[in-house]
Formats: C-alpha cells, structure tokens, sequence
C-alpha cells in the first residue's frame, strides 16, 4: 500500500467508523524510555477482523507502521522493518528499540469484514533521559530597574518540565513583570525591570519528566544597583570643631558594585577623593574658618548614577592656648598700691574673658575696674582681701583655657591685742599674749613700764610673778613692709598671797543676806498664824478682832 492509498484508506475510515463507541485501545499516553521495547496493547479480545491498521502521527504526517491481513502482517515502512511486531490474536503492536522519533500518536483501525470499523488512538512518548540542565543570561551582568534580562535554562531529554527555583522557592511568575516562555527543551525567564531581589539567591533550573529530575548548576548574576542611602558620618557633627584635632568625615553608601565619592565644599569640589575627608585635609585646603557646608557623591560606575549626600556643616576654631597673666611686681601694700592685671593667650580667638578672684566671679566696684575689652583689671587700691589667686579663663566655641596668679597684698599691723591676766598673787605665772593681723606677720617687742625688754615672741611669760612685775607691759607689732606699727598696753598687778583668794564674792554675800532675811520673813509669819489658829470661841468678827488685837 503506497501512502496515498494509506491516506486515502484513513480518510475513508474517518467516515466509516468511530460509531460503535467500544474503545479498542486503553487510555494513553505509554511512557517508555529510550531505546527499550514497548508493547502497545488493546481493548480486543479474540477479535475477527479483515484488516488491523496500525498507524502513526507524528503531528505533521500519518504512516502507516503495520497492517495485519489473515495473509500476515506486512510493515511497508522501512523504518520499521525489523522492529515491529503484531500479535494477530490481540492486535497488540511491540516496538522494537524505541528511538525519539518514535514518540506520538498511534492509531488502530479494525475493519471487520463486513465494513464496520473500529478505531482507537494512544500516545506514545519516548523519554530521553534528563541531562545537560544549564541556564544562560542573555546579559553578562543587569542594572537594577533598567535592565531586561532574559534567562534561558536549556536541557537534554524529552517531555520535559521546567521549574525557575530561587534557592529552593520556586519563582513566582507574575505574568507581567516576570514571564516565562515554555519550548520543548528549554524554556525562557525574562524578567523586565529587574530588581537586586529577583537575583539574590542562586537560581536553579530544574527539569524533569516522568522518569526523572534535574538541577542546573546554581547560578549568579550580579544586579548592579545604587548608589542609595548615601550619608556622612557624623551626620549632625557639632557647630564647631577644635583646628588640629583628629575628625573624619566618612561617606558611605549602598551600591553595587561599591561606589566611588567625591567631596564638595559649597558645592565646589574638593581636591579630595575616597570615602573619608580628614579634618586636616579641610585646614591643609585652607578651609573651615567659617561655617559651611560639606558633602559627598557617590558614583555607581556601573549604573552610572551619581547620588549627593545631605550636607554637613560646620566650622574649625583654633584653640586658645598660652593663656597668660601678666601683672607688676610687688611688693603691694594694702591701701597704697594698685596693679594691673593683664590676660592674654598667645593664640586662638578669644570670644569670652572672664575674672575670678579664689573660684568666685571678681566683681567690679570703684576699686576694681575691668576695661571695656575686659582683657585687662585695675585694682585701685588694693586691700587686704585682695590677697589670693586671680584666674582670668578665656574661651572660645572650643576652648576653655585659665591662667592665674597668687596675688599677696602686705598689710597691717591692724589694732593690737593683748590676752592674759590682769593681776595675779606673787609667785603665780603669768603669760601675756599679743595678736595684730599683718601681712607679712609683724614682728613684735615687748615693753615694760616704758623700757624694750629682750622679749620678741607674740608671748611675755613670767614663770612665777614677783612684785616688781607689777606695771605696764606694752606690746608692739612691726610689719617691715608697711613699716607701720600698732601697739597696746596691758597692766599687770602682782599681789600678796591670798589677797585674791577666792572669798564669798559680793553676788555669794547679797545672796546669803537675801536667805537670812526670807528665812528670818517666814519665820514670823509662822509664828503669827500658830497664834491665830489658837482656838478662841469667837467668830468671824471675833477673828477680826483678834486680827486687830496687839500682841
Ligand atoms: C526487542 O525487540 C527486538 C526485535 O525488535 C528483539 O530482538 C529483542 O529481543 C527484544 N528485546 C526484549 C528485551 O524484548
Ligand atoms: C499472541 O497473543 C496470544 C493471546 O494473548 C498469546 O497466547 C500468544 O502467545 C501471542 N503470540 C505471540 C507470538 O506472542
Ligand atoms: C537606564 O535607563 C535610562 C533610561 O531608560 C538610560 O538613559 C540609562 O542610560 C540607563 N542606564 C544604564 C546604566 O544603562
Ligand atoms: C593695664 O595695662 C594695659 C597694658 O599694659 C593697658 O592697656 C591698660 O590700659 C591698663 N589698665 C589701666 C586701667 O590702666
Ligand atoms: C612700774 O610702774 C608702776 C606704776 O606705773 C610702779 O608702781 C612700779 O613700781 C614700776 N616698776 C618698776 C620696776 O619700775
Ligand atoms: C603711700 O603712698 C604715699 C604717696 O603715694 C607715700 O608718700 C607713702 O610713703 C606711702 N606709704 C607707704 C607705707 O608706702
């Protein structure tokens, strides 16, 4: 039978037959891998027949593979010589060494004898083993949101299944921005606008048929994205920073592939490159004397985007150092003497001077006068209390740095004063003690009656008092410095023995006198009331009376 009448037979039984409605062939498709034996069975039990037909579509052409007559079964095809065989008592058709082409639809028509025909259809699919799962990218590497990238996972076998696996999630395929294109042995991910997410994880291709399943080798393509979040650090730095000291600012930012920056100054760029500005490279440029601004870009060479950062500012204030306070020598004396206190800092720009006088704010008066500048003080004139440290402390935004000076102010000798005993009995100590504020501490001399003694202590001790002890002792404070002199004079009485024993004092015999006469007081008043309690047979008159009775 040539194909033309094999056609022409085939499109005769399309009228002919599919009306007995028994199915001759079971439900396909019948899986067989490659290179083995297939039987494709039937419905048919002991048939009659005048012709079985086997047929075979491969989805373009129909041909014919065995026809069974009760004279044998003949196999025109070459093809299939020598692989196929048909059991004439059931129809079943085997196949020897399936090949890939093997894999399609095959038809059976019965034709009995009298015309009827019957006439079923089964797949047969041929599964080459899986192998060679391997994916491609159509881009080397992809720039987040401005690339399309579009993936290929290719694989050897048949029937093949594939599944996009990020990790082990299968991809989600949304159908818009991610879509994916299905072929027999490969099957495309195009994935529009691509995103740093979409590729973060290996992607795997799988692909699998009925028999078995295979994984591509993980697989990487870097999404190149940024710069974003660009910042410097510090963001908030402080209004002022101290010239020389040891600050960095640092621009960061999250980019792929890592970003490369570049410093402007009020917009200007600096000659300074890499993620970090040094303070001194700001000074070194000549800038940061006054308040302005710094920031930083950061350039993706791959997206070529070049994103500015918020702008720092700040400014760098040199500190305030070799405070000093230069003020005349002495010697100054309390009262007589002025001096002219002067700060000054051998460096920095002072924004505040401030006086103190032992840690408390020197006050200003009609002896104290600060000029107008505040830098220098005028005490005029100076008093005791001006002895003490003076502590001029000059600041600025970043400083604060002090200088003092121990100021001594002779003064004194102030009025004199004499301790000690006024009179004592003969043969009684005596120690006269003599006390006169001065700066520097006087010197004292002691007097008797008028005449220098040897005594030059602050004590005149006499261990045991004689008579001619008695008189004046006059105690005189020198202070070399003021050259003044201050004295007191002290009387001295020496007594005999006992003349100052510690009798009844007047306040002791006032005293005694006072009991003696209460004592004395109550006394009588006892003895008149005992008198009018004596009992008489009068009544109150009669008491009246006797009230006024003499006695
Ligand atoms: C497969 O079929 C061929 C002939 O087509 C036959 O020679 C061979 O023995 C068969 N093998 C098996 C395993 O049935
Ligand atoms: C054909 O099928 C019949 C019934 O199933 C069986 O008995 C017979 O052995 C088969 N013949 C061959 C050649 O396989
Ligand atoms: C990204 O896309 C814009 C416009 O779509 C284009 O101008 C630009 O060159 C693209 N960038 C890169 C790095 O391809
Ligand atoms: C104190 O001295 C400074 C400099 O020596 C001078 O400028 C200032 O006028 C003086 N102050 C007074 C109150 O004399
Ligand atoms: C000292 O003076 C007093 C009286 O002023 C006199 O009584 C006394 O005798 C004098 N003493 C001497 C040792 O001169
Ligand atoms: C105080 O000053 C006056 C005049 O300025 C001077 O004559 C006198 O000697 C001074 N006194 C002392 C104790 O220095």
């Amino acid at each position: 039978m040539d194909l033309f009448a094999f056609k022409s037979l085939l499109f005769l039984l399309s009228f002919l037959g599919c009306c007995s409605g028994v199915d001759i062939l079971p439900e396909g498709p019948v899986d067989v891998v490659l290179g083995k034996n297939v039987t494709l069975k039937t419905l048919l039990v002991k048939p009659t027949y005048a012709f079985l037909l086997w047929s075979f579509n491969d989805g373009t052409d129909a041909v014919n593979v065995a026809t069974v007559s009760p004279a044998g079964t003949k196999v025109s095809e070459a093809k299939y010589q020598g692989r196929v065989m048909v059991n004439s008592t059931n129809g079943f058709l085997t196949l020897g060494s399936v090949k890939s082409e093997d894999s399609g639809d095959y038809a059976l028509n019965m034709i009995t004898s009298d015309g009827t025909t019957q006439t079923g259809n089964i797949e047969l699919r041929v599964l080459e083993p899986v192998s060679a799962v391997a994916i491609k990218s159509d881009l080397p590497e992809v720039v987040e949101h401005n690339s399309t990238v579009v993936l290929t996972c290719s694989a050897k076998g048949s029937f093949l299944k594939f599944t996009w696996l990020k990790g082990t999630v299968p991809i989600k395929i949304d159908d818009k921005r991610l879509t994916v294109k299905e072929e027999e042995l490969s099957t495309q991910l195009t994935i529009r606008d691509v995103v740093r997410t979409d590729l973060d994880g290996p992607i795997f291709c799988m692909a699998a048929n009925k028999l078995e399943t295979n994984k591509s080798a993980p697989f990487k393509l870097p999404v190149h994205f940024g710069p974003e979040n660009v910042a410097i650090t510090p963001a908030k730095p402080p209004e002022f920073y101290q010239a020389g000291s040891n600050v960095n600012l640092t621009c960061a930012a999250s980019s792929s592939p890592p970003a490369t920056f570049a410093w402007y100054h009020n917009k200007k760029e600096i000659k300074a490159t890499g993620p970090v500005l040094s303070l001194k490279e700001i000074e070194k440029q000549g800038l940061g004397k006054v308040a302005e601004q710094y920031t930083c870009t950061a350039t993706n060479a791959k997206t070529k985007r070049v994103i500015a950062s918020p702008g720092v500012t700040f400014a760098v204030i040199d500190p305030i150092t070799g405070v000093k306070i230069s003020a005349p020598a002495g010697p100054f004396i309390a009262g007589n003497s002025s001096a002219n206190f002067t700060c000054k800092a051998a460096s920095g720009t002072v924004k505040t001077k401030v006086w103190m006088k032992d840690g408390k704010p020197l006050v200003a008066s009609s002896r104290v006068v600060f000029s107008s500048d505040m830098s220098s003080v005028m005490i005029n004139p100076l008093q005791k209390e001006d002895n003490g440290e003076f502590t001029c402390q000059l600041s600025n935004q970043v400083t604060t740095s002090k200088a003092s000076h121990k100021m001594m102010v002779n003064y004194g000798p102030e009025p004199v004063t004499v301790k000690g005993e006024d009179a004592v009995e003969v043969n009684e100590p005596v120690s006269l003690t003599c006390a006169a504020a001065s700066m520097p501490p006087a010197n004292f001399t002691w007097k008797f009656n008028g005449t220098v003694t040897p005594v030059k202590t602050a004590q005149y001790i006499i261990e045991k008092a004689v008579y001619k002890n008695t008189g004046t002792y006059t105690c005189e404070a020198y202070n070399p410095v003021t050259k003044k002199t201050t004295k007191f004079t002290h009387t001295l009485a020496v007594k005999e023995e006992g003349a100052l024993d510690e009798g009844l004092s007047d306040g002791a015999i006032a005293g005694i006198v006072i009991g003696v006469l209460v004592a004395l007081g109550a006394a009588i008043a006892l003895i008149m009331y005992c008198r009018q309690k004596v009992p008489k047979r009068g009544n109150a008159s009669d008491y009246e009376t006797s009230v006024q009775s003499p006695y």
